[in-house]
């Protein structure tokens, strides 16, 4: 809102247009709302009000001690000891790094889903060649699926963890060791709607890259980017030209080993960071991926008996459940639910208009989800 003098001199607001007045009762309704969307997903009251400590500079001793115990804590609750990188960006930018410091040529980009098309994307934006791994969106990729396409020319392949779009979880670790039994390439995963939800078990899977963000369920607001990165990736990057500045991995590596960030970051969500990761620890992290499957286990028996799940079963994703529509007027009943206080998301890519999905993750807890449903079933029944 631009700011007006009056006759004397003084500032004062102008009314607000009627975009704002229209956004300003916006702000209001989503307050009151909880959502169980795909992300940015539900963040408590206090981990919000964790950000309003007093700023520091990213170059202090203050900012240092603070990157260094959030890192202690990532380690401890991933249950991992490799190098970890945290950007001030949405996971897209470390996605997208994965491939400018670890690819000179050639890829194989597996994908069942629009985010496995979308870092195939990423690739050929790049300049990399890509070769694409293409699976039935809604089934898993299984790991016999590889073999026609590896061969010691692919330096990397991309793999998504959890399929945000279709509601798939796949199965990592098997896929991975396929890669590594046959051709042994740099293996990148995307984890954003996986970790912190689902055990990955990252210590058993032997990954170049894992990479998540904040806003899906660690239950934080958007707007950093983490990832797990082996020293065979760091080592590969050294042969790759053009890898940029901004994420370049050797240069990000080379503040992270002294606990601080290459460019500046967003303290105040740092800050969160490390309320939120004392919180899980608080709970548990085994504690936390059970009531992942307790809320998703729910959900699902809520959609088979009411619409139907568009997921191939064993695959199922403990994060997020797509759920077909059957003709069912779906903005009806996310308006109708947002009434009541609750949000649900669309569906997305090719099957937007055929599906929609329910986020259960982060700390959102089993008697929300309860909530949820009976208010989904009170607007169905009315509808
Ligand atoms: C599986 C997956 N990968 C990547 C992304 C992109 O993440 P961001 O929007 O943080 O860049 C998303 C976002 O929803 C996602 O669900």
């Amino acid at each position: 809102m631009d700011l007006e003098g009056d006759a004397e001199g003084a500032l004062r607001c102008p009314p607000p247009s009627r975009s704002e007045r229209s956004s300003e009762s916006f702000r209001g309704m989503s307050v009151k709302r909880t959502l169980f969307t795909v992300g940015p997903v539900e963040v408590r009251k206090e981990v919000l009000e964790s950000m309003t400590r007093p700023m520091i500079t990213h170059r202090s001793k203050e900012y240092e001690q603070l990157q260094e115990g959030i890192v202690e804590k990532l380690h401890k609750t991933l249950d991992t000891d490799m190098h970890i990188l945290i950007s001030p960006s949405s996971a897209s930018g470390l996605l997208e790094a994965c491939v400018r410091n670890g690819v000179n040529q050639k890829m194989l980009g597996l994908s069942n889903g629009s985010f496995g098309d979308r870092w195939q994307e990423i690739g050929s934006l790049n300049g990399k060649e890509v070769v694409k791994a293409n699976s039935a969106w809604g089934k898993a990729i299984r790991p016999s699926e590889l073999h026609a396409c590896l061969d010691d020319s692919i330096e990397a392949i991309t793999l998504v963890a959890n399929e945000s779009s279709t509601g798939v979880l796949n199965p990592v670790k098997e896929i991975v060791k396929a890669a590594r039994d046959e051709h042994d390439p740099l293996v990148f995963v995307d984890g954003v709607t996986a970790v912190y939800g689902t055990d990955l078990r990252i210590k058993d899977l032997d990954l170049d890259a894992l990479v998540f963000g904040t806003q899906k369920a660690l239950a934080l607001p958007p707007g950093l980017a983490i990832m797990c990165i082996s020293d065979r990736l760091l080592d590969k990057a050294k042969t790759v030209s053009n890898r940029g500045y901004y994420f370049d991995f050797l240069k990000m590596m080379e503040k992270a080993e002294k606990y601080y960030s290459l460019t500046t970051p967003p303290v105040s969500l740092l800050y969160a960071l490390d309320f939120q990761l004392d919180r899980i620890l608080k709970e548990g992290v085994q504690a936390r991926y059970q009531r992942h499957k307790d809320m998703g286990d729910l959900v699902r028996d809520w959609a088979r008996e009411h619409l139907g799940l568009y997921a191939e079963p064993g695959y199922f994703s403990d994060t997020i459940t797509v759920i077909n529509r059957n003709g069912m007027d779906f903005s009806k009943l996310n308006k109708s639910l947002k009434e009541k206080g609750y949000e649900i998301s669309n569906g997305y890519g090719s099957i937007k208009e055929t599906t929609f999905r329910i986020g259960h993750m982060g700390d959102l807890t089993v008697d929300d989800i309860k909530g949820l449903l009976k208010a989904m079933d009170e607007v169905m029944e009315a509808m």
